[in-house]
């Protein structure tokens, strides 16, 4: 049949003296049975992804089934007779799918949901793709003349194929359980219930009102800052500083001019559901070359900031964040010199730096009032440890945290105050008749091998510096017992209409198309964790349980925490309202708060790449809906 130099058979290269096997052939048998258990494997894949492929682009949805069916073919057919044509169209066709996958995450498949566009490589694709290579491979090696082959008993065979067995086995389940857990396809968080009345957040916007309006354009683009390309709100890392008044209208504009869509956010204001910029909750993301107007009244003053809400991780990480700052109503700062210093990654991660540099001068005289507004803005390695930011040369008070004030704090000497990422502190002090002040920044950003802490600092003044100690021995601040203790009507509450356990926790699971390690709230990764359910006017408390080796900051939109207790012990000192609350591994902290601004909003971890792995959830007011939604067809990624 073939141009085979073996004259003895039809069928290959059996020497005559030996019977062909059942199969009809005289090739290594678990090299054949390795072979198909590969290719079967690969084809449970193909069948798992075909699902959610017809979700989205049914063409790759049927091409993925009949791949399978001729995959499951081919393994039965050579299992039942491995002959040269048949292996080498197996090599071929296995090479040609190869080859498409090759294509598609390279230059892009002409039939796609975008043509010419690669494709990210996923968990699913590649372990296919490594199955079908090994058979490939195998293939390859059974279409070259086979040495003698040597007969072997059932178990012989059955030991020889145990390695593709267990491999097939492992990439099989792995790229099975991956595959029928895609990323939802559109996940809404409230939808619309068909005959039952409700609000869509869209249309929870501000009240018209003549307060002084004050207008802001944001343009997101790619630039070059220090020879990189950065992502950047009008060409800087961090965006302008947005300093409004109490009371103020702001209206700002976000123009896209970033290849991707993207949104803003602002961290810590309690303003209307519809200008929060959640994507898939409160807007869609806005798309390349659109813009998008968000309007709302500064009710708090106080220490704040924006971000983009849409895929975050990829995007406030790249530089698209920046400063708010809402002076109280006098329009005026207590203090002299008021500034913000927003604490972020540089380099692409592997350090930090306050307000774009790694060491920034600001001015200030002996004798003047300062402030300094510390915005954590640093993603942390993965155990999501605070950055420590410790002030040296002057005694000093924490004023406020998270932009709310502290009820009459006392002075503190260097102390490390933790701040999750997000969370915000404001320094408070009066400049030495000699020598400068300096806050020292000390985090571990994620590229870091073992955590090694970097560090950041910002002088003011121009006297002697302080005498330099070593800031990782120093106690760290604690807000239980802070401040002087003042009437607090949700800090004293005894009676709450919702109270729940925030349980968190992780480990490894199937999640988005993928194996991976999961950061979950009561055990369930977002989108899945079921939302807390209020009622406009409810008083919730929320019981939040540390189960995980991580820390976590655990950041609320639209409203503000009263924290009631850690470990179960209550405040000590002044009453504390955070918009997130940093929860280290073993703790518990209780807080509460008034259900006071309907919508849909989100509870999240504000370790980015926490939320990312699934540690995100809602909090839904009745009779609220969404028309957005999240997930892959949507193009909304809001964590
Ligand atoms: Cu800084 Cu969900 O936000
Ligand atoms: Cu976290």
């Amino acid at each position: 049949m073939s141009a085979v130099a073996t004259p003895n058979t039809g069928v290959g290269f059996e020497p005559a003296t030996r019977p062909p096997k059942a199969s009809g052939d005289g090739r290594s048998r678990p090299q054949v049975i390795s072979g198909a258990l590969l290719t079967l494997a690969a084809a449970a894949i193909h069948f798992a992804v075909a699902p959610s492929h017809l979700g989205v682009y049914a063409i790759h949805g049927v091409f993925f089934i009949c791949l399978g069916l001729v995959q499951v073919g081919l393994a039965g057919a050579l299992l039942f007779a491995a002959r040269r044509s048949l292996l080498v169209g197996a090599a071929a066709g296995t090479a040609a799918v190869i080859g498409l996958w090759l294509a598609s995450r390279t230059v892009g498949m002409p039939l796609a949901p975008v043509p010419w566009t690669p494709e990210p490589i996923g968990f699913t694709d590649f372990a296919a793709t490594l199955l079908e290579a090994i058979s490939l491979l195998l293939f390859l090696l059974l279409i070259r003349a086979p040495r003698r082959p040597r007969r072997r008993g059932r178990i012989r065979v059955a030991l020889s194929s145990a390695p593709a067995f267990l491999l097939a086995a492992l990439l099989g389940f792995l790229g099975v359980g991956a595959g029928l857990t895609p990323m939802p396809a559109a996940f809404n968080a409230a939808p619309e219930i068909p005959g039952q009345a409700s609000t869509s957040v869209a249309s929870l916007v501000a009240a018209a009102g003549n307060e002084p309006l004050k207008t802001f354009t944001l343009t997101a683009g790619v630039t070059t800052v220090a020879g990189k390309a950065v992502w950047a709100y009008n060409g800087t890392v961090p965006g302008p500083e947005l300093r409004v008044t109490k009371g103020d209208r702001v209206r700002v504009t976000l123009v896209n001019h970033l290849p991707k869509p993207t949104t803003i956010h602002w961290h810590g204001l309690r303003l209307p559901n519809a200008e929060d910029g959640v994507a898939g909750l409160t807007q869609n993301a806005v798309p390349p070359g659109s813009s998008f107007s968000y309007e709302f009244v500064a009710s708090d003053a106080g220490t704040f900031w924006y971000h983009s809400h849409q895929d975050p991780l990829g995007q406030i990480t790249r530089g698209l964040f920046g400063a708010f700052i809402v002076a109280p109503e006098a329009g005026r700062f207590a203090e002299l010199r008021d500034y913000s210093l927003l604490v972020h990654n540089l380099k692409g991660g592997d350090a930090i730096g306050v307000n774009g540099t790694p060491n920034a001068h600001l001015a200030a005289n002996a004798g003047d009032t300062v402030r300094l507004r510390v915005i954590n803005g640093v993603l942390p390695g993965l155990d999501g440890a605070p950055l420590t930011p410790v002030l040296l040369g002057v005694p000093y008070k924490i004023a406020a945290l998270d932009g709310h004030d502290l009820n009459t704090a006392q002075e503190l000497l260097p102390q490390r105050i933790p701040l999750g990422m997000g969370q915000r502190a404001d320094l408070v002090f009066t400049m030495p008749a000699d020598g400068a002040v300096t806050l020292v920044v000390t985090g571990t950003p994620p590229l870091l091998p073992f955590s090694r802490a970097v560090t950041a600092s910002v002088t003011l003044g121009t006297g002697s510096l302080p005498r330099s100690i070593d800031v990782s021995r120093l106690p760290r601040f604690d807000l239980t017992s802070y401040g002087t203790p003042a009437p607090d009507p949700i800090g004293e509450a005894t009676h709450f209409d919702v109270s729940q356990t925030v349980l968190l926790g992780g480990g490894p699971a199937f999640r988005n198309g993928s194996f991976d390690f999961t950061d979950t709230f009561n055990g369930v990764a977002s989108p899945f964790a079921p939302p807390i359910r209020v009622r406009e006017g409810d008083l919730v408390r929320l019981h939040i349980v540390n189960s995980s080796p991580k820390s976590h900051p655990i950041h609320i939109h639209g409203h503000v925490f009263t924290i009631l207790a850690r470990n179960g012990r209550p405040l000590t000192g002044s009453p504390v309202h955070v918009d997130a609350v940093l929860v280290s591994p073993n703790e518990t902290w209780d807080v509460a708060f008034r259900a006071d601004n309907p919508g849909i909003w989100m509870l999240h971890c504000h370790v980015l790449g926490h939320a990312a792995a699934g540690m995100s959830m809602t909090m839904n007011y009745e009779g609220v809906s969404t028309p957005f939604s999240m997930g892959l067809l949507s193009g909304n990624i809001p964590e």
